[in-house]
């Protein structure tokens, strides 16, 4: 066994979106003309390099519709009956798709607007039924690498023949060992404990930085030869921070906090000292879990007695599509300082440089907890 001074010194560094800075190369298109098209999962394409996270403060039909017609993907939550999650995504397949206007919207084959839903490995029945309308399903977990999740998600994989994104991964070892047990899975979540609401890490003092466990489950890809796409997920603030991921090997970037408080986000405006705001909360908050364990009768399978989310007020940010706006324009910009011509190219050749940063993920985080809240 190696001795615990050596487990200290061999240990890896892990490092996030702070940590690196993507060195301007060669110039090959201007912004405007760089393509963002990508791919969510192995067979659903998508027009920008956006997902909704499934929280209950983010994603729900209006922001899917909303989403979708931008050109990405909403994943419905899982935080509601059976029944209430089925209805959401139904509305988001029914809705009204106007052509003009919306040229980047993101279409079925029958012209209907695409979207995920959330799902969790031990509701086959739920899954089933979010099948039926759903183009895609999402094993929403905190950490997937679990032999019972890894059963129950063979399953869903089976009984549903949907593309099946599975996560949370913050290691290479976990996608390598789930990748090759669960034969079919069509995309990867990953980021462990990173997001603007996480608790996790501070409580467990376990996780996987957001831009590490890219890094990681990419080469774990890359070793195995597959190409399944690659979801940054977790404390993504800018659209710097999207593009790192992809310099990293993401092929897109699941927000939470960076969609929340939008007009499209459900709950109500609340104002405050004159200013407007929305609540996001965490999925594993106090109200969040005291909402599903009132609901779900899975919520116990496997589950954990902790807390590892808080609830905080966001600044009330308009509609998405100004959001989505100024994101997509920043990363057309840093593909293009970068001196990629496209997402796929940024993988590949885009440099990064280690920059220096006293502070931890942990003390970041408190501090912008505490900036919004003052
Ligand atoms: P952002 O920073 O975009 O992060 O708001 C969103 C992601 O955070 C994860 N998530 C949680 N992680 N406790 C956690 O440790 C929680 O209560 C929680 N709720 C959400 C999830 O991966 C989401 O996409």
């Amino acid at each position: 066994m190696e001795t615990y001074i050596d487990k200290s010194r061999n240990a890896i560094a892990a490092f996030n979106f702070d940590d690196f800075i993507l060195l301007p190369g060669f110039v090959k298109a201007s912004p405007k003309d760089i393509p963002i098209a990508t791919r969510f999962s192995k067979s659903v394409n998508i027009n920008i390099p956006l997902v909704a996270s499934p929280m209950d403060t983010v994603t729900e039909t209006n922001m899917a519709i909303a989403l979708a017609k931008k050109g990405g993907i909403g994943v419905i939550h899982r935080n509601c009956t059976m029944e209430e999650e089925v209805s959401m995504v139904k509305a988001v397949k029914e809705s009204f798709y106007s052509l003009e206007g919306y040229a980047d919207a993101l279409l079925d084959e029958e012209k209907r607007l695409v979207v995920a839903a959330a799902v969790s490995p031990y509701d086959i029945e739920r899954a089933m039924q979010l099948a039926k309308y759903a183009d895609a399903l999402l094993i929403d977990v905190a950490h997937f690498h679990n032999p019972k999740i890894i059963d129950g998600t063979r399953k869903i994989i089976k009984e549903t023949g949907k593309d099946v994104v599975i996560g949370s991964f913050g290691t290479k070892e976990a996608v390598v060992d789930c990748v090759t047990k669960l034969d079919g899975a069509a995309g990867l979540r990953v980021g462990i404990g990173c997001g603007s609401i996480c608790t996790t890490t501070d409580v467990t003092r376990a996780g996987a930085p957001t831009l590490f466990a890219v890094a990681q489950a990419g080469d774990a890809l890359q070793e195995m030869g597959s190409d399944i796409p690659i979801i940054a997920d977790g404390g993504i603030r800018s659209a710097g921070d999207i593009s790192l991921g992809m310099a990293f090997g993401a092929s897109s970037a699941m927000l939470g906090f960076g969609l929340a408080g939008c007009k499209e986000s459900p709950g109500d405006i609340t104002t405050v000292g004159g200013k407007q705001y929305k609540m996001h909360r965490g999925m594993g908050s106090k109200a969040a879990r005291a909402k599903r364990a009132a609901l779900d009768r899975y919520a116990s399978v496997g589950g954990r007695d902790l807390e590892e989310g808080v609830e905080m007020l966001i600044p009330y940010k308009g509609s998405v599509d100004e959001v989505v706006d100024k994101l997509i324009s920043g990363i057309r910009a840093s593909i293009g300082y970068a001196g990629a011509a496209d997402i796929n190219e940024m993988k590949r050749i885009a440099r990064v440089a280690r920059v220096n940063t006293k502070a931890s993920v942990i003390l970041n985080k408190a501090a912008e907890r505490n900036a919004i809240l003052q």
